[in-house]
């Protein structure tokens, strides 16, 4: 049986791969520290359902606790490490930058050591669209520049995949960099616009539309996601000196085993258009309150996800009008409403 390390496992993405590696037969070794950026009691319920299957162990503790951290991977000596765990939000990034200089930079370094230490078949780190910062060209390509963040969020992100490209070259690490578009669903983050739309729309409150609605965003449900992190953990990237043609777009580094590949649905949704389809799954309209841009915003947001199909032959697929709807559920469910 093969050992997974997730890392974020209670968090909404770490939750649902966690729960799609278990059923699919592997041992899956969990570490978050819990955080309260947002209620911790969702996230000890996702532990909680995780803590049913017994393949599942987890550790509670911050990624920048080296020796713990250090300690649950070489007693747990996974051949594969998904790194999830980080500080997420853009906007909390102007609020309290810190915090993602601990969690995205000295975090993300710790857990690159030790996965270099265990020797890691393949380490797969997760980062975001939000590193195509300011450019315009859409849709984003995994070869397009990304040296333009807007954020300071965005800023350790794409630090976390230059850190891993420099430990896959000295160390021979094979490693893949995911970066994900705008990921929903049930159990979904409360500090994300579906959940904040679908609580206002269901309480009957005000919500706020940045940019007066003209906002699109590539929205990607996380159970295609989580498919594609499963099919990408066997598209170990080979040492370029090994490497056969390749697949087309491939971003394969010219010295190290290293790519980076996008997740998104490949498609933009206006953000109006989004509303309108959490208010025909609630079947109430929104008090919708229209704001300016918000600072470190950016407009749009669009996948190019040829690359994932070619490495997996998989691209994501569920409708949004059937994710929405999925999410909608679970909202009422879990909050009884
Ligand atoms: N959800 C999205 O739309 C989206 C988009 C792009 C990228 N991402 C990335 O995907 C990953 C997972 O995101 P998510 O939406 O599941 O977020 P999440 O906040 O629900 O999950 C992150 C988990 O990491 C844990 N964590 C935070 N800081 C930590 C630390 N210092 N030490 C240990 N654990 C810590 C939190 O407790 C949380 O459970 C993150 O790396 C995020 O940046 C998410």
């Amino acid at each position: 049986m093969q050992t997974v390390l997730v890392t974020g496992s209670a968090g909404f993405i770490g939750y649902h791969l966690s729960e799609c590696l278990l059923r699919q037969g592997f041992s899956v070794v969990g570490y978050d520290g819990m955080t309260d950026y947002y209620d911790v009691a969702l996230k000890q319920q996702r532990h909680a359902l995780l803590s049913a299957h017994p393949q599942f162990t987890a550790t509670e503790a911050l990624l920048e606790d080296f020796a713990r951290l250090r300690e649950v991977v070489l007693a747990a000596r996974p051949e594969i490490i998904v790194h999830l765990a980080a500080q997420a939000g853009v906007r909390y990034s102007l609020e309290n930058p810190r915090a993602y200089v601990d969690a995205n930079l000295v975090g993300t370094f710790n857990l690159i050591e030790c996965a270099r230490e265990v020797g890691a078949r393949h380490l797969l780190i997760a980062s975001t669209s939000s590193v195509y910062g300011a450019n315009t060209a859409m849709p984003f390509a995994e070869g397009d520049k990304a040296d333009t963040p807007l954020t300071l969020y965005a800023a350790t992100k794409k630090a976390g995949e230059v850190m891993a490209h420099a430990y896959a070259h000295l160390h021979g690490l094979p490693t893949t960099c995911f970066r994900f578009f705008t990921v929903y669903g049930p159990w979904g983050r409360p500090d994300m616009a579906l959940f904040k739309f679908t609580r206002g729309i269901l309480e009957g409150t005000p919500i706020e539309i940045y940019n007066g609605g003209e906002m699109y965003r590539d929205f990607t449900y996380v159970g295609d996601l989580v498919r594609a992190i499963r099919l990408l953990i066997d598209a170990v990237p080979p040492h370029p000196s090994n490497a056969g043609p390749g697949v087309p777009g491939d971003t394969l580094s010219p010295v190290a085993p290293y790519r980076v590949v996008n997740i998104g649905n490949g498609q933009k949704v206006r953000l109006a258009d989004f509303v309108d389809a959490i208010e025909a799954e609630c079947g109430r309209k929104a008090d919708r309150r229209l704001l300016p841009m918000q600072p470190g915003d950016v407009p749009a947001t669009w996948a190019d996800n040829r690359l994932l199909k070619a490495l997996t032959g998989y691209a994501p697929q569920t409708p949004l009008r059937e994710g929405v709807a999925r999410f909608v559920a679970w909202y009422r469910d879990y909050y009884g409403v």
